[in-house]
């Protein structure tokens, strides 16, 4: 492959919300999926797991348990006070006012596959843990190990890799965070997902019904060349 049609790939991808009515075949799903494990990962651990859902009722399940997160903090004063639920950082392109907050578009997605991050016990986090009660450097440490975050870190990879295979399918998806930040318990409650792992992404996936355009900033502002 050449490096421009690589290019092409990675640019054409945009995160798609809306999808047409039409079933995704689950061995494009797997296929993705064990592509996706081929991403880089800390120890190579292999930490990640997918839960693949396809049926409209557990698809529905998962939505409603995200708005209902969503209601409840909406119904909070504070929401009010410090400007309610994120909107996109850049305006729409050609425009400059800001767009409106996203509709969760989940339940109409004929499928989703939401993506773990197993748990496992890092025996430097206990010497840094046990450490820090006594030393500085050790609670310093500790907090730069709790940024560094591996674990997320390597699951991020996996699904950066599955959001480029499915584009690359012809599919459509999204990586989302934020309706789990209201409602990651509920939904591990319908996928009856185990104590040693955790939600950490939702991903809808579908045919694309829309088209969004991308914008990123110049390379000039977000690199920098060392000399
Ligand atoms: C960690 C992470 C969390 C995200 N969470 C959401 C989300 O909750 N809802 C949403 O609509 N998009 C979400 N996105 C998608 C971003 O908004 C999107 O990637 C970004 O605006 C750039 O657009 P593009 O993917 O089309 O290039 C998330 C992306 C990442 C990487």
């Amino acid at each position: 492959m050449e490096t421009v049609e690589l290019a092409e790939l990675i640019k054409n991808r945009r995160s798609i919300r809306a999808w047409e009515d039409k079933p995704v075949p689950e061995e494009l799903l797997l296929q993705a999926v064990e592509l996706a494990t081929w991403a880089p990962n800390g120890a190579n651990a292999q930490l990640w797991y997918f839960y693949i859902v396809q049926d409209r009722n557990d698809i529905k399940a998962v939505a409603d348990a995200a708005q209902a997160g969503r209601d409840v903090m909406t119904s909070w004063p504070e929401m009010a006070q410090f400007g309610g639920f994120p909107r996109p950082v850049s305006p729409p392109p050609g425009t400059s006012a800001p767009s409106p907050p996203r509709r969760m578009p989940l339940g109409d997605a004929p499928a989703m596959i939401l993506v773990g991050a197993k748990k496992r016990e890092n025996p430097m986090d206990k010497v840094l843990a046990e450490r820090a009660k006594v030393d500085e450097k050790a609670a310093e440490m500790l907090q730069w190990s709790s940024i560094l975050n591996p674990r997320i870190q390597s699951v991020s990879a996996g699904i950066a890799y599955l959001l480029l295979v499915l584009h690359q399918m012809g599919l459509g998806a999204t990586w989302m965070t934020g309706p789990l930040a209201q409602s990651k318990g509920d939904v591990e409650k319908i996928l009856k997902v185990p104590d040693g792992m955790d939600i950490i992404a939702l991903i809808p996936v579908g045919y694309p019904a829309d088209n969004p355009t991308g914008q990123r900033r110049p390379v000039s502002e977000v690199c920098e060349v060392m000399k």
